[in-house]
């Protein structure tokens, strides 16, 4: 494949994106469905989409802001809480709710009214398992005691495996995985133990957090890890292994809050994803792999049918913008216009995708 000038692919999905809400949805769901032909939609919006009829409604405001002439469709998420009961599970279920997300409780992003003990969330966790509805983990511990590098591997001792072993057949999808400990768990673990990874755990290892200064933009959560770790994540996605697919976790704060004291975790990557996941695998000569990572894992671990359309990714340079437009916020009388720094801003980049 590497020698080629292009790559056409089974078309991909996109198995963990943030739209946010409101005018973001003008940003995030036309460039999500310009490359992506279905997408994960992630529940921790403020407040967090916790009942099906909710999920409805928001499932119906995205559609309002997918272009003509696609057919992009989103795939929609709970928020699971320490409140979430057997019957609500049979609800979302009813409704075509494809997932539930446990976010623990102050772990990222709008994540108050996460789970503070999936103890509390055992008979919410037996309905799940029971009607074949996954649970998609950010599997970090909070504990403040624990390094902050280190809060994916406790974690996966503390809770992953503790839960695992309560509800054997619960299918679960470590989301964003950052470690060599995360990709060894996984790739062990049950055939209904799959995860998702990001391109930026990829690409990036922490010391680019820090180069010439400070990178609020490749701040996210989980954070960068160490290059061994980069390494053993990118080993994992190209392996070809089924039980590793796409999710970019694409998550757009305004420039102003990501660029201050106290800065948002996220990478808006939804304007160069499949660029991006093409020049990891490139980096490693691994091109023939990415459409099983990108098109196929994914919807086999669902069990939904695989894309009959196509895209094709050209090896042709591409100038990503400065910034994107997200939408403004209301200020003292006034309203000002918020702006997102994406993945690769300024630079030019070695692929493409056709439009
Ligand atoms: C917040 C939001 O969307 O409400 N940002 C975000 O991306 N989560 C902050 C804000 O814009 O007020
Ligand atoms: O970096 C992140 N941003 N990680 C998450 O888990 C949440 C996301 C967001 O919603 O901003
Ligand atoms: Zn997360
Ligand atoms: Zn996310």
């Amino acid at each position: 494949y590497s020698s080629k000038q292009q790559l056409t692919i089974t078309q991909p999905d996109d198995w963990h994106v943030h739209f946010r809400q409101q005018e973001r949805l003008s940003l995030t769901v036309p460039l999500t469905s310009q490359q992506f032909r279905r997408a994960v939609i992630m529940p921790n919006l403020v407040p967090p989409i916790t009942s099906a009829k909710q999920a409805l409604n928001y499932k119906q405001e995205i559609l309002q802001h997918v272009p003509d002439g696609t057919s992009f469709q989103p795939l929609m998420t709970l928020y699971l809480t320490d409140d979430t009961t057997a019957e609500d599970v049979a609800a979302a279920k009813d409704a075509g709710i494809i997932a539930y997300k446990l976010y623990p409780a102050g772990a990222t992003t709008n994540s108050a009214s996460g789970v503070t003990n999936p103890t509390k969330c055992l008979s919410a966790l037996q309905a799940m398992s029971k009607a074949g509805l996954p649970l998609l983990i950010h599997g970090e511990v909070t504990d403040p005691s624990v390094d902050f590098f280190d809060r994916e591997r406790v974690f996966i001792e503390r809770i992953l495996r503790p839960v695992m072993d309560s509800v054997p057949d619960l299918r679960v999808v470590l989301e964003h995985i950052t470690t060599a400990d995360a990709a060894e768990f996984v790739q062990n673990g049950p055939d209904h133990l799959g995860a998702t990874i990001t391109p930026q755990h990829m690409l990036f290892n922490r010391n680019s957090l820090f180069v010439g200064g400070l990178r609020p933009h490749l701040f996210c959560l989980p954070i960068l890890k160490r290059e061994r770790h980069r390494e053993a994540v990118l080993a994992a996605a190209t392996s070809g292994s089924p039980k590793f697919f796409l999710g970019t976790d694409s998550a757009p704060h305004a420039q102003t809050d990501k660029e201050c004291a106290c800065g948002c975790a996220g990478v808006f990557s939804a304007p160069v994803a499949m660029e991006a996941y093409a020049m990891a695998f490139e980096s490693v000569g691994a091109l023939d792999k990415l459409e099983g990572f990108a098109s196929f894992h994914g919807p086999d671990f669902y069990g939904l049918p695989r894309n009959n359309s196509t895209l094709t990714l050209l090896k042709e340079e591409k100038t990503v913008p400065n910034s994107c437009l997200l939408g403004s916020r209301a200020a003292a009388g006034s309203s000002a216009t918020l702006k997102v720094i994406p993945l690769f801003a300024g630079q030019t980049i070695p692929w493409q995708v056709q439009t």
